[in-house]
């Protein structure tokens, strides 16, 4: 061993690794179970596509035949007693069939926000549009808002960002599902987007529960969580500080008054610099 003439308290030094070590692992456990849940949906997705689109395409032929089927009934009938049942009918299988479609249409936006989620090809360096990640980070999770919370987004003009765009919807997403757990009741999510500089600035704020000053210092420590077991693991602050902070050469930060909201602000330089 060479030996560090610095250590104080090889006691001390010890615990840092030790705790260096925790952390480590805890991330690694994160990002095991995210390239795994990232698989299987990258599976779902595949498994919902052909079908959906079936149904999507038959519906619409459902839609075009009732439409004639009405005009040919209305042309026979026109000679004697009309029959208002049978255009009743008609009509009641016309608007199942378009809310149908709706439905349908709905889970396919899911289905396509889920892919880019999981896709595969996103792990290399690339130059993307931060805001195609931003609306499918918005589309998965406003289904589990409903009309409780509301949604805005202030999208300013920005360049394609050089990015590993997986981690930051990764990042967009942890952010956004926080932001939605602070709110009790009825509350809004605004993301709003600038470039500024050489670098854009993504800025999620809530008008939540907002953080607790004694917290403030913590929310970033891998495994505090301020959430009931089962619902909050205190990785995804964790998690998201190391991509936009090592992997992005970013920053991470928030602002926010208890009982006002939070705001989040992720800021990514538009280019890496080459290493
Ligand atoms: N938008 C927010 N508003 C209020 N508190 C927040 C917000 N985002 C994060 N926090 C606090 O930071 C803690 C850590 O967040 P996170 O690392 O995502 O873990 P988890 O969500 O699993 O608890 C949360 O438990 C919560 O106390
Ligand atoms: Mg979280």
């Amino acid at each position: 061993m060479t030996g560090n003439p610095d250590i104080a308290s090889p006691k001390a030094e010890l615990e840092r690794l030790r705790e260096e070590v925790e952390t480590i692992r805890v991330q690694l456990v994160e990002a095991h179970k995210m390239a795994a849940v990232g698989r299987l949906t990258a599976g779902i997705v595949h498994e919902i596509n052909t079908p959906i689109a079936s149904i999507l395409t038959n519906n619409e032929v459902i839609l075009r035949s009732l439409e004639k089927l009405k005009t040919l009934v209305g042309a026979q009938q026109a000679g004697s007693a009309p029959s208002p049942k049978v255009v009743q009918i008609l009509d009641t299988i016309q608007s199942l069939a378009s809310v149908d479609k709706i439905a349908c249409e709905r889970i396919s936006a899911v289905v396509r926000g889920l892919k880019t989620f999981s896709r595969a090809d996103e792990s290399e360096l690339r130059e993307s549009d931060l805001h195609e990640g931003i609306q499918s980070t918005l589309k998965l999770c406003q289904c589990q808002y409903r009309s409780q919370i509301s949604v805005e987004t202030d999208f300013g003009d920005l360049p394609k960002v050089e990015c590993y765009p997986h981690s930051l919807n990764q990042v967009f997403l942890n952010i956004v599902v926080n932001a939605g757990q602070a709110i009790d009741g009825e509350g809004k999510i605004t993301v709003r987007t600038r470039r500024d500089g050489d670098a854009v600035l993504v800025s999620i704020s809530d008008t939540g529960r907002g953080i607790r000053p004694e917290d403030a210092d913590r929310i970033f420590t891998p495994g505090f969580s301020t959430k009931a077991v089962g619902v909050g693991t205190g990785l995804g602050l964790a998690i998201c500080k190391r991509i936009v902070e090592e992997t992005h050469h970013g920053s991470l930060t928030f602002e926010g008054e208890p009982g006002k909201g939070t705001t989040f602000h992720i800021r990514i330089p538009v280019r890496q610099k080459k290493g």
